[in-house]
Order: C-alpha cells, then sequence, then structure tokens
C-alpha cells in the first residue's frame, strides 16, 4: 500500500468516531483532506455536522463537498479537531506546520474538547525532530528573529540550520496570516517543553508547530492494521512504570 492509501485508511477510522450534530475542527494537509473528503460523503448522506477549516485550502476542499462552515466567532468551542501532523511521538507530542497552518490549526485544535490526530505509521518517531520544526513568524524583523531563536534554541539543546520556507516559485511562503515560516532542521528535540518555552520569548514568533499536550487520540495506519492511541491511557501507563 502507498503512503497515500495508509493516510486513506486513518481517515476512515477517524470518520467512524463522527456523530450527528458535532462542530468540528477541519485539519490541513493530504491526510486531513482524505478525512474532509469522507465528511463530504457523510454530508452528501444526509449527517448534520458543521466544521471550521484551519486554512483556506481546507475551506474551499469543504465548501465544494457542502460541508456547512462556521468560524470560531461564530462557535468558539468544538467537539473535535481532526488533523495530520508531520511527527508524532509515543505521547502523542507533535509536530506540524509542514503545510503551513500551524498557527490556525493550533487554535481551533485548542479550541476542542479533543483533538484527533490521523497519520500514516511513518510519521511516529522515538524522538521529534527529524522533520524541520515549522515556526511561523511576522515579517518585521526576521533576521532578528531567527538570530533570537537561534541563541534561545541553542539554550533549550537545539541547534541546526534555520531556513526561510520558499514557495514552489522561490519566493518567500507566506502563510494565510500573511506570516512567514522559519524550518528549524534540529535533528533531534530532546526537550520539546524546554523549547516550546524558549520560542516564546521571542516576540517576532507567532507560533511554533509544537503540539504538546494537544493531541488526545491518535489513528495510526500502516502494514500492522491501525493502531488507536489514547494520550490518557498513555500517561497512566507511564505512571504505572514509575
Ligand atoms: C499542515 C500540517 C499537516 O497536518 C502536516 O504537514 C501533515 O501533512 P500530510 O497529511 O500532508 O502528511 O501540519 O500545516
Amino acid at each position: 500500500m502507498s503512503a497515500d492509501a495508509w493516510k486513506r485508511a486513518a481517515a476512515e477510522k477517524a470518520i467512524e468516531y463522527i456523530t450527528p450534530g458535532m462542530k468540528l475542527g477541519l485539519g490541513t494537509g493530504s491526510t486531513a483532506a482524505h478525512f474532509v473528503d469522507l465528511l463530504g460523503q457523510k454530508v452528501a448522506d444526509g449527517m448534520t455536522v458543521v466544521g471550521v477549516p484551519t486554512s483556506e485550502a481546507t475551506k474551499n476542499q469543504a465548501e465544494a463537498l457542502s460541508i456547512p462552515l462556521a468560524t470560531l466567532d461564530d462557535i468558539p468551542f468544538l467537539d473535535l479537531t481532526v488533523d495530520g501532523a508531520d511527527e508524532l511521538d509515543d505521547r502523542l507530542r507533535l509536530i506540524k506546520g509542514g503545510g503551513g497552518a500551524l498557527l490556525r490549526e493550533k487554535i481551533v485544535a485548542t479550541s476542542s474538547d479533543r483533538m484527533l490526530v490521523i497519520s500514516d505509521f511513518s510519521k511516529r518517531v522515538e524522538t521529534l525532530g527529524s522533520f524541520p520544526l515549522p515556526v511561523e513568524v511576522i515579517q518585521f524583523g526576521l533576521r532578528a528573529t531567527l538570530q533570537l531563536i537561534e541563541v534561545l534554541s541553542s539554550d533549550a539543546g537545539c541547534e541546526g540550520d534555520i531556513a526561510v520556507r520558499k514557495s514552489r516559485e522561490g519566493k518567500p511562503f507566506i502563510t494565510d496570516n500573511g506570516n512567514m515560516i522559519l524550518d528549524c532542521s534540529f535533528g533531534r528535540i530532546d526537550d520539546p517543553e524546554a523549547l516550546d518555552e524558549a520560542l516564546k520569548y521571542v516576540p517576532g514568533v507567532v507560533e511554533h508547530g509544537l503540539f504538546l499536550g494537544i493531541a488526545d487520540h491518535a489513528i495510526i495506519s500502516g502494514p500492522d492494521g491501525v493502531v488507536v492511541l489514547d494520550a490518557e491511557q498513555i500517561e497512566i501507563a507511564a505512571a504505572e512504570e514509575h
């Protein structure tokens, strides 16, 4: 099976968790797109749900499928957000933002009662950081922001190349919010919480792609089948080990 087929399988499992009347956060990326596609089928079959999209791309897809949409101003509290991830570890800590939508994704996920991550097995890692950490920054003072990120990340044990993300045309990539993305190739992030704290000190940082303590469940699809992980169960198991 291809990576895309695994992504589809995870989305198919996720759709089983959707019940009529749910207020849903709709993620961004190719895995989330499978979920939105399947949700569109449910809506076409008569299910009533309302979705809050995390990007213009997802909004366009959902509109084309006639999924009823709202904003967080209309409904500031959602039942469930379903979204993909670039990496997830065994504690359901995530790196997100490969698609550049991390800010809206984090706002929507934290406005939801629960967040469900869907992914293929290649995203599961022991230590976060092989995937360059996306950091959304304002355009003003870009070099100064980059330098401060370098210094404070190093204090948090993370060093590596930090690059301005470029679009396919070779121009700086601009997010839906009018900001830029710095991709931080740290290789490994041994202490994501320390890095999270460090990045909060940088005024030019709008948000970063570490999702810590946000995901409640994960559906991971691969050759061994579909695995459902639950953050609460993982915490209980970890507490029992100590
Ligand atoms: C977008 C994201 C995506 O969820 C992440 O990049 C995974 O993408 P895909 O499902 O295409 O592998 O965070 O900002």
